[in-house]
């Protein structure tokens, strides 16, 4: 007689993806080609803020990398896309953000049920105090270690967030940038978990006719610090864009003069501090 009672779910140590059942998840994303026509407007969720990303992301990636009830940690938090879906995702959150009227905005986006589930710093990422103001925001919500980090810095200076010297977009070289990123990457790798995954969005920039690789120099960052790369997503950016409508013929005459591509994509660098660090 053959056993006809249910399997036990069989998941990984970070997610809650029942694999005796994973051909029910084709919602989660597996390719690293991500094309979203349009931002998720669902959830609390709206482009109310130049820079942040389409939500999907955060419903992608925890969905893959944490399990209900653990802690994703996001150091650069802006308007909160990240706390906002944790929450509704049955997650927990600690946001890092340097500018204090947006920690206050996100404070009031997140509806009062959740607030004990998520904290808010106004901070510098990348200053050595920020970690032990993170560690405590942790320990309130019962954890040492964060169980997902998301880096999702100014592109150098393409926005430019305000006018603190700290503020990674007013860093006054790529060089400058890049030594302030892999600061709040140290810190991250702190905070993370052993085995936990890291995700960095990101895309490139032109400057003095040559294209400047930020994508590729912050993941070479990462890994510096110690993290292993697990996926480079190529995500395209037209969730992002508001209306650049007439400037869009111009940018083609641009691109034809000049010799280069208009970038339509940007990247999302999957990467796991591993179990145990491994000898260089
Ligand atoms: C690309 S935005 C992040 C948007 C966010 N993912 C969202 O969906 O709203 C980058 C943010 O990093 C903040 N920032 C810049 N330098 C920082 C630093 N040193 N520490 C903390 N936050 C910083 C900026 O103020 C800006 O809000």
């Amino acid at each position: 007689m053959t056993d006809q009672r249910p399997k036990p779910p069989k998941t990984s140590p970070y997610s809650d993806i029942n694999l005796n059942d994973w051909r029910s998840y084709d919602h989660i994303l597996t390719d690293s080609l991500w094309l979203f026509p349009a931002r998720a407007k669902t959830g609390g969720h709206q482009l109310e803020y130049h820079g942040n990303y389409i939500p999907q992301i955060a419903t992608q990636l925890f969905t893959r990398y944490t399990k209900a009830d653990e802690i994703v940690l996001d150091m650069f938090l802006g308007a909160g896309t990240s706390a906002l879906e944790a929450v509704n995702l049955g997650r927990k959150c600690v946001g890092v953000e340097l500018k204090p009227d947006l920690v206050a905005h996100v404070h009031g986006r997140i509806p009062e049920s959740a607030r004990a589930d998520v904290r808010l710093i106004t901070g510098d990422s990348a200053a050595p105090e920020t970690v032990s103001q993170v560690r405590e925001a942790l320990s309130a919500l019962g954890s040492e270690a964060a169980h997902f980090l998301v880096l999702h810095p100014p592109y150098a200076d393409i926005i430019k967030f305000s006018d603190l010297p700290n503020d990674l977009s007013n860093a006054p070289s790529v060089d400058a940038f890049l030594d302030g990123f892999e600061r709040v990457a140290r810190n991250g790798w702190e905070l993370l978990a052993p085995g936990r995954f890291a995700a960095v969005i990101i895309g490139d920039k032109y400057a003095s006719g040559e294209l400047q690789p930020l994508g590729f120099w912050c993941m070479e960052r990462m890994m510096r610090v110690g993290f292993k790369t697990k996926a480079i997503i190529v995500k395209d950016i037209r969730g992002n864009e508001k209306g650049k409508g007439r400037s869009a013929n111009l940018w083609r005459y641009r691109a034809l003069a000049g010799g280069y591509y208009i970038f339509k994509h940007e990247y999302i660098f999957v990467m796991q501090k591993p179990k145990k660090r491994r000898k260089k």
